[in-house]
């Protein structure tokens, strides 16, 4: 987890969104941080501290005075990994803006050195008052990370700009910050879910996967800077910078993937495709009271090994394969047959693996290369174990040109 031992100063002043504060602080510290709280007079009318301290790493702080510890700013701002501002006032953002220090959050923000980020939250004719405006635009060309806020309910009933990012969009702003940019302008296309193939109009084949697995790729990648697409069957939500084609059948994954996939760098074909699929598909529903129909299936196409016949140069092709036996043989023998670079195994009969948890375990296998286990963890883990052989297997081949070579980069924006 990349805010594993960070320690990430928690601002949060006076605006409604403060309670947000509190899911905010939980995440990261779930996912490994280490949260000093500090609230300003005007937090404590919307939040109580007892809250924050008690999800928090440490109790929360409001006081430039006090006893234990004679001069908590320059602390808090000198161990700091980040300072992060969430919910950051229009009065917090214009203190720091112009260099004022009234209060011990207002002093911590000048007395670092660390990366600061700014979630601002308030109503919408603050928001686009030129004071705010001129003050953000100040922060930004000092460098500071603003997570602008989104459109939405405001305090009192009001609808507009202003209101605070979901704290899934600031924890995530969070983690990449502190995440390698190793895949900044690579393209990358992730298959999740299990494809549904009809019997009927209501009725359809189906399997277990829940897309969790592709959907952690896709985000991981992301966060390491690639353009993502993610062909899925399922959705989920907070998938911001990634471009989702929705498709519920092998059909129409495979035609979503001809479409994206020369232009990819790397292709991760995580989805659980139906092999087979019914032959004849009845555009009513059948009725029961017609008895037990007889469903002839056909194969469907094999996508993967589709697309390691058509693999452009320089192109890193993965694929998955969940077994319940002979799971090494399985899938050394389907790495060669579909020509891949990678393929991940996972036993999906050993507990907490595979379908629908969160966690799995799995062996990567390269062609040439010994095999390598990544015991139970988070999805989220094993993904990046999954894109770290990737970008390994990506700067072993730099040197052959890959389909990127040919497009113009696109500016970053
Ligand atoms: O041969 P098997 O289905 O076990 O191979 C699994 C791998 O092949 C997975 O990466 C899966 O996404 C892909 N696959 C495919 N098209 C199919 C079946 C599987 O692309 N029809």
């Amino acid at each position: 987890m990349v805010l594993t031992g960070k320690r990430i100063v928690l601002g949060v002043s006076g605006g409604i969104a403060a309670y947000k504060a509190v899911e905010i602080c939980r995440r990261l510290v779930d996912a490994g941080a280490h949260v000093v709280p500090v609230m300003t007079a005007g937090a404590e009318h919307f939040l109580g501290r007892t809250t924050l301290s008690a999800l928090a790493s440490e109790p929360v702080q409001t006081d430039l005075w006090n006893a234990t510890e004679p001069i908590p700013h320059t602390r808090l701002g000198q161990s700091a990994d980040l300072i992060l501002v969430a919910p950051a006032t229009a009065r917090v953002i214009s203190a720091y803006a112009t260099g004022l220090s009234t209060d011990l959050l207002t002093n911590t923000l000048l007395a670092t050195r660390a990366p600061v980020m700014v979630c601002p939250a308030m109503h919408t004719e603050m928001w686009e008052h030129p004071a705010v405006v001129d003050n953000i635009t100040t922060l930004r060309r000092r460098g500071v990370h603003v997570v602008d806020p989104e459109q939405g309910r405001l305090a009192g009933g009001d609808v507009g700009a202003g209101r605070l990012a979901a704290p899934d969009r600031i924890v995530q702003a969070v983690e990449r910050l502190f995440t390698p940019r190793d895949l900044d302008g690579t393209r990358v296309v992730v298959t999740a879910g299990g494809t549904r193939e009809p019997i009927d109009a209501v009725r359809v084949i189906a399997n277990r996967s829940s897309g969790k697995q592709g959907i952690a790729i896709a985000r991981a990648a992301a966060a390491r800077g690639a353009r993502v697409t993610l062909v899925t069957t399922v959705g989920a939500p907070g998938l911001h910078d990634i471009e989702v084609v929705e498709v519920e059948t092998a059909a129409q994954m495979q035609e979503a993937m001809q479409a994206c996939a020369p232009a990819a760098d790397v292709i991760v074909m995580a989805a659980a495709v139906a092999d087979f699929r019914p032959k004849v598909v009845a555009d009513r529903k059948l009725k029961k009271a017609d008895g037990a129909p007889d469903i002839v299936l056909e194969p469907t196409p094999d996508i993967l090994a589709g697309l390691g016949d058509a693999k452009p140069a320089g192109q890193i092709l993965v694929g998955f394969a969940a077994e319940t036996d002979d799971l090494l043989d399985n899938a050394a023998r389907k790495l060669a047959a579909k020509k891949l670079d990678l393929i991940v195994a996972n036993d999906v009969g050993a507990p907490g693996v595979g379908f629908q948890h969160d966690t799995n375990a799995v062996t990567l296998l390269q062609p040439g290369a010994e095999p390598r286990s990544v015991g139970l963890r988070r999805k989220d883990d094993i993904a990046d174990a999954v894109i770290d052989t990737v970008v390994g297997l990506r700067s072993a081949t730099t040197s052959s040109p890959g389909p990127t070579s040919a497009i113009d980069p696109e500016p970053t924006p």
